[in-house]
């Protein structure tokens, strides 16, 4: 595949035009565009919205978005956002990852929801979603009215051709397509797995970095935009959208990635999580995990994220005198994890690429029997480098309810919890 140019930057005011000129100068909206082309407005936050959050693109395409026939429904038997189809349950839980289908599969055919709270209605919550695919997408585009999406592959790569230009991301770069643009995703490699998120409330942005200072955890500089690029193309197309929670499909009789320029702060990215700069201790004891958050989703509550988005990634541990893998804890909030590559330091077996894990509102976990006996007996004095690993976690407020699906699936796993049963009693009061 040709290498493709991006725009770098996090949230910046990108200027893109496929052919020159047709971005107007001085204006947004001229009474007639460059080329015959049509413009609009695309908006992402409200139009009152603070300028640090407010994000909005103006589009230069060759018809406008509304050219389309009508929406009627369309079935998906496992893509939804029914979070309260099975009772949520305190038990930690697991699964191995999903088969790739023999059936031809696409993109949005393949997803399956696992999991997930609030939802598009309240503009609060996530959805957590899986997906398996085999085909490219052929004659259809998809846009989520509901949510931005925060795409994960961890097999095989995708390339996102949107109406703002090409994205191409492999396992362990993730790719975040705003509410509302619309986008095909093709499979280079010929097939595709990975987990999707649905972000219902605030748009992801890059976290505070508090004492830290003004570097560190991910650059700003490393999210990369699209260049604008179109399809000038005729021909029998299906635009199928997510609205409240549901898929609706629609006739189109041209491609409706047709934007030949734009400008704007409101536009999908990427980011290669391999350049996330870790920050940990290089004393003793080792910070909470947000210390490893790559994005965050606002709620009304100061301090309290809608979701964060964390990564595990490869990593020194030099901490004296401590445990040094993640500690056993139980947590307000409720955390979905999944893993991308190689082996996650809380486990020793069990947890493999493609799979997740899910451990709610206080529900107790940490190291499995084997990893506390190996890292209850290390060697301090010795570094330690995890360098196979990129697990993920989104941790959200609110519980995290597996769908009824999510919980008759052959891969949960139904001996999960075992995996703690081995941690015997150590104590001795005779023994300080
Ligand atoms: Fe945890």
């Amino acid at each position: 595949m040709d290498k493709l140019d991006y725009q770098s930057g996090f949230g910046n005011e990108f200027a893109s035009e496929a052919l020159p000129g047709a971005l107007p100068a001085g204006q947004n909206s001229p009474q007639r565009g460059a080329y015959g082309l049509y413009t609009e407005q695309l908006s992402g936050t409200a139009f009152t919205a603070p300028r640090h959050i407010g994000r909005r693109s103006w589009l230069y395409r060759i018809r406008p978005a509304a050219v389309h026939g009508p929406f009627t429904p369309c079935a998906h038997a496992s893509f939804h956002n029914r979070f309260d189809d099975a009772p949520a349950t305190p038990n930690p839980l697991r699964w191995d990852p999903l088969p790739i289908a023999g059936a031809p599969t696409d993109f949005i055919d393949g997803l399956v929801t696992l999991a997930g709270n609030g939802g598009p209605g309240e503009q609060a919550g996530v959805g957590i979603h899986l997906f398996t695919a085999n085909r490219s997408m052929q004659h259809r585009f998809f846009y989520n009215a509901d949510a931005e999406m925060l795409v994960v592959p961890q097999q095989g790569r995708l390339r996102l051709a949107t109406e703002l230009g090409v994205l191409e991301v492999e396992p362990q770069e993730i790719a975040v397509i705003p509410r509302g643009v619309r986008f095909r995703v093709e499979l280079p490699d010929g097939s595709a797995r990975g987990y999707l998120g649905e972000n219902f409330g605030a748009l992801l942005r890059l976290p505070e970095l508090g004492p830290i200072g003004s570097n560190g955890l991910a650059n700003a500089r490393d999210f990369l935009t699209p260049v604008a690029a179109y399809e000038d193309r005729d021909g029998e197309f299906e635009l199928v959208a997510k609205f409240q929670g549901a898929l609706w499909r629609a006739s189109m009789d041209h491609s409706p990635l047709d934007v030949v320029a734009w400008h704007g702060s409101y536009a999908p990215y990427k980011y290669d999580l391999r350049r996330f700069n870790t920050i940990g201790s290089i004393s003793y004891d080792h910070p909470d995990p947000c210390i490893f958050t790559v994005l965050t989703s606002a709620s009304d509550t100061p301090g309290t994220a809608n979701m964060d988005f964390a990564i595990f990634p490869p990593r020194w541990l030099v901490a004296q005198h401590t445990f040094r893998p993640p500690w056993f804890h139980r947590n307000v909030a409720s955390e979905f994890m999944g893993l991308i590559a190689g082996q996650y330091d809380a486990k020793a077996e069990g947890f493999v690429p493609g799979g997740a894990s899910l451990h709610n509102c206080m529900t107790a976990h940490g190291p499995d029997a084997a990893t506390y006996a190996k890292a209850s007996t290390a060697d301090l004095t010795q570094p330690d480098v995890i360098a196979d690993t990129m697990a993920f976690m989104f941790e959200t407020r609110r519980v995290i309810r597996p769908t009824r699906q999510a919980l008759e699936l052959p891969q949960l796993q139904q001996d999960y919890a075992d995996c703690w049963q081995g941690l015997a009693r150590h104590f001795d009061p005779g023994r300080p």
